[in-house]
């Protein structure tokens, strides 16, 4: 909902923004393609691919003897490996699940023109290329970055500004743009990537260009991780040498993190990187509503998300009276996303709960305090996977309590706009069964709902009971 939601455009920026309207729901689309085929099921690896002198040796010899080919291969490993690493840096490539990456140590040196990143090694080594698509979604459509292990010392651009911090490049373009892939691509792997470096980095960004308003809404997140300016890549024409480059962004858990696959030893979680944000926007609340001794009956606050254009709660008004009459106090808010990204994580983080139905919109229980709840409202139309996939595991690991509620046929407007016995109503496998396209027009795209404030109670009560348990 925030991909509409952004500052007013000016007049030459209009075609430019209805673009990113229509790119933003195509986005939804893919993300929940994505989702649905593959939910988080990824094999979540670690391992990392290193190409060296002897691997490359080992693929390409035969040799009738294969002892001798090994001893061979095990002696140059053992002549190259350690010279290699010391004194001529290293390129280590993990192209596993999601993402594609490249951790380059050594006498790094970036072209921004031509995206570019080059180790130059002080002797004499073996050739090689990688080329990385600097976002955590390999498939996204963003400019490759070229990773080179340079063969020869004298190949090597001189440096025109020399750097003593590691620097990070990633690029905004791809899915970016979207509220939830905002976080789910880029501002959580960019935590996990940067956050090892205490404020002691430099990030190189690429495709600023596209995403013209994402630096200024991301501002105070990125100087939180970063105290340098970032460096508009695909404009930067001098040569800049570092000390290490992690190039590209990896995605190892949706909208979450895996601690033990965050680089540099520090266990970060999903806790951290709220706590993180709860610091950078100088949040009040570090933790829900408990009873309050001093205000024994002041009642926790449920904000429910109001969307404007589809997958609309039809009875809005008559859920937040079911919210007001369960004990606590609601709130309807629109959250269109003209305020910056401090007020709106001042105004959620006021509340205990989040409501609504499945969307962006929801990537807001980021600022909620931890031990709120996270209420999702499950469209009809057996779309409880893909729902679960984005929020139900990430809000968890937020350490918020996460439910949802799957809207019946009774409560959905597809049985008044198609009839009881359309397919989609009557079986929504056959939907499932003849592709995305189907699945995401009738059941996210052309669905409102209607809550049963009598079937819902019981869910309200047991966001209750969570908080009165603190
Ligand atoms: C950077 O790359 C561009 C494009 O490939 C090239 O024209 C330029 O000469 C490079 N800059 C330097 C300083 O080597
Ligand atoms: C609302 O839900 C209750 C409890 O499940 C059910 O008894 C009632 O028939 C439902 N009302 C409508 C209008 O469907």
């Amino acid at each position: 909902m925030r991909g509409g939601g952004e500052a007013k455009p000016g007049k030459s920026q209009k075609s430019s923004a209805q673009r990113h309207l229509n790119a933003g729901f195509v986005v939804v689309g893919l993300l929940m393609l994505l989702a649905y085929l593959v939910a988080q099921h990824f094999v979540v690896g670690s391992r990392h691919v290193v190409i060296t002198e002897a691997q490359v040796i080992m693929d390409n010899v035969k040799a009738p003897d294969e002892t001798v080919v090994i001893a061979e291969a095990q002696r140059i490993m053992d002549n190259t490996k350690i010279p290699s690493e010391t004194e001529n840096g290293k390129v280590v490539c993990n192209m596993e699940g999601r993402s594609d990456t490249c951790e380059v140590d050594g006498d790094v040196r970036t072209n921004g023109t031509a995206l570019s990143v080059t180790l130059v090694p002080a002797s004499r080594s073996e050739r090689h290329e990688w080329m990385i698509r600097p976002y955590s979604r390999r498939f996204a459509s963003v400019r490759k970055v070229t990773v080179t292990q340079l063969q020869d010392r004298a190949d090597a651009a001189p440096c025109a500004v020399t750097h003593d911090v590691p620097a990070v490049l990633f690029a905004i373009g791809g899915y970016a743009g979207n509220y939830w892939h905002d976080y789910a691509d880029i501002l959580v792997p960019l935590f996990v990537a940067s956050r090892r470096y205490n404020g002691e980095v430099k990030f190189l960004i690429s495709n600023i260009r596209f995403q013209p308003r994402w630096l200024a809404k991301y501002k105070a997140f990125l100087q939180g991780l970063s105290l340098y300016d970032a460096v508009d890549m695909d404009g930067d024409a001098q040569v800049r040498c570092f000390p290490h480059v992690t190039v590209g962004l990896r995605l190892d858990k949706e909208f979450s993190i895996v601690p033990e696959l965050v680089p540099g030893g520090r266990r970060l979680s999903m806790a951290d990187f709220t706590r993180f944000l709860r610091e950078t926007y100088a949040l009040p609340r570090g933790s829900a509503a408990s009873r309050d001794r001093e205000q024994p009956h002041k009642k926790p606050r449920l904000l429910l998300i109001h969307r404007g254009h589809y997958r609309r709660i039809t009875n809005e008004p008559e859920v937040a009276r079911a919210a007001e009459a369960a004990g606590f106090e609601a709130v309807v808010a629109e959250l269109r996303g003209d305020a910056t990204e401090a007020e709106q994580a001042r105004v959620v983080n006021s509340f205990d709960v989040v409501l609504g139905v499945h969307g962006a919109g929801l990537t807001n229980a980021v600022f909620l305090p931890p031990g709120g709840v996270l209420i999702q409202v499950v469209p009809y139309g057996k779309m409880e996977y893909i729902a679960r996939a984005e929020f139900s595991e990430p809000a968890t690991d937020m350490g918020l309590k996460y439910l949802d509620y799957s809207v019946s046929a009774e409560e959905s407007s597809l049985m008044e706009t198609l009839g009881p016995e359309h397919p989609a109503v009557k079986d929504p496998d056959s939907v499932h069964r003849s592709g995305w396209d189907q699945v995401f027009e009738l059941y996210l795209a052309k669905q409102n709902v209607r809550i049963n404030v009598t079937r819902f109670a019981p869910t309200l009560a047991q966001a209750l009971d969570h908080l009165r348990q603190q």
